[in-house]
């Protein structure tokens, strides 16, 4: 019989190596190279055999039949807007998120919601007591909810195979584990092996099955990246846990729009749905304060307005502080270079902090505009309108560049009771009810 052979493969995103590496040259992580025997397969090499006629045959496309997406809804509206209107039966989803963020509650209310729909919950996280306990908090009776703990992927398959649930929720894919592997629990090859084999038995028996992943500190969904490329669904959870908001967003979509937003607000009484994010992020913005100013981003085809905040101080110590919470840094330097030289503001000994109302991120260029107005107005202490939109993208020349969706930026506006926006120059075709200050460069537009 041949010898194992010594490998080495990586922790994080599976790279196989025969030499031992410091650095994956897959996914950059450092020390992540375990050494693994592989067995190898006596004589089951994989070769192409061209004498042989196959008997299965390459389909034209228009032979190829169109099965029914149709779509089933999740009970919350939120989820299925981010799912593209809801669940495809026998789909396979990855809902990834930080511990702690709210992924169980967001598929137990799910469950509350369709009482008509056979759940099967794999509850590998926590003992059925303390689901039991969680759900009575949040008002779920969950007759349709059946709580197996027995996280071995073969007992797992054979009760979905039993029960035949319209879904399936694996919570979470890190505490599924086969016996016919000896790594434990949450290793790469544990993870890849069970999620293959609940692949299969989706697809064969048309479950529709979701498997949650906590992420690591870096956002990746922690070891399992290798599962994005094989689910048809990748959605993350996120949100600041010191904030009451979790945003749902769609990663990955194979059935639907990919990018899509869903926005939740997590109370004692377990996550609401927030139809209307604008209300969120908007505080009452007091008109006798400068440095903030109000931007309209858009998560996924969804404008929202958020209040930028900033505040510009002397400096007291030689290097002026830049700090950025919720924007990125580089992209606040650059702005505040662009308004020094094309806008003629002096920043340099000045520390300057900037910060997203609301604990949202952005990372919309279309809200560089609100940014430098909001750095201006604290710079010269002159409170910018509350009552004004700003919207446009700076470029390195002192221009403002067009952004898309403008008509949907304008109309949240409209509905969310402001008066006025600030726009580029070059939407000239937009209508709309505010007043519109349509200008081509920095210098102008932070002076409206
Ligand atoms: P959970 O769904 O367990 O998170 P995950 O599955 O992503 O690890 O959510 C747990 C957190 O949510 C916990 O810190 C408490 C909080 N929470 C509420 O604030 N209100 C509620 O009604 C519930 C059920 C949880
Ligand atoms: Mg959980």
């Amino acid at each position: 019989m041949a010898r194992p052979k010594i490998q080495y493969q990586c922790s994080n995103c599976g790279h196989t190596s025969a030499k031992w590496l410091g650095l994956c040259p897959s996914c950059g992580e450092w020390h992540t190279f375990e050494e693994h025997e592989s067995q190898p397969s006596a004589g089951k090499k994989h070769k192409v055999d061209i004498s042989e006629e196959s008997s299965s045959k390459a389909l034209r496309l228009s032979e190829i039949e169109v099965k029914s997406t149709e779509r089933t809804s999740t009970g919350l509206a939120e989820l299925d807007r981010v799912l593209g209107g809801g669940l495809i039966r026998g789909s396979l989803l990855l809902l990834g998120g930080d511990p702690g963020i709210g992924k169980s509650t967001l598929m137990l209310q799910s469950a509350a919601k369709t009482p008509d729909k056979t759940i099967l919950y794999v509850a590998g996280e926590e003992s059925a007591s303390q689901i039991k306990q969680r759900a009575s908090r949040i008002g779920l009776k969950g007759d349709n909810l059946l709580i197996w703990t027995d996280t071995r992927i073969q007992s797992v398959i054979a009760q979905a195979r039993s029960i035949k649930p319209d879904l399936m929720v694996v919570d979470s894919i890190q505490t599924v584990f086969s016996d016919d592997l000896s790594s434990l629990p949450g290793s790469v090859q544990q993870i890849r092996e069970c999620s293959a084999m609940l692949q299969q038995i989706s697809k064969k028996e048309g479950i529709t099955t979701l498997m949650i992943g906590h992420v690591t500190k870096e956002g990746d969904i922690a070891g399992p990246r290798i599962l994005e490329h094989m689910v048809d669904t990748v959605l993350h959870f996120e949100g600041d846990q010191s904030q009451l908001h979790r945003l749902l967003r769609g990663v990955k979509n194979r059935f639907g729009p990919a990018h899509e937003v869903g926005v939740f607000e997590m109370r004692d009484s377990g996550l609401h749905e927030v139809l209307n994010p604008s209300d969120l992020f908007l505080s009452e913005m007091d008109e006798n304060v400068s440095g903030n100013a109000v931007a309209c981003i858009m998560e996924g085809s969804r404008p929202i307005l958020v209040e930028v905040q900033a505040l510009v101080t002397p400096s007291s110590y030689g290097t002026p502080q830049r700090t950025a919470g919720g924007f990125d840094q580089r992209r606040l330097q650059l702005l505040l270079a662009v308004l020094e030289k094309r806008a003629g503001m002096a920043f340099s000994g000045q520390d300057v902090y900037l910060n997203i109302a609301g604990g949202i991120r952005i990372s919309d260029p279309a809200a560089d505009l609100a940014v430098m107005k909001a750095l201006a107005s604290s710079l010269t202490d002159k409170p910018a309108d509350p009552k004004t939109v700003y919207i446009g993208e700076a470029g390195l020349g002192g221009e403002i560049r067009r952004i898309p969706y403008i008509d949907r930026r304008l109309r949240e506006a409209e509905k969310m009771g402001f008066r006025k926006a600030v726009l580029p120059g070059r939407e000239t075709s937009v209508k709309s009810d505010l007043s519109l200050v349509v200008t081509d460069t920095v210098r102008k537009a932070v002076g409206s």
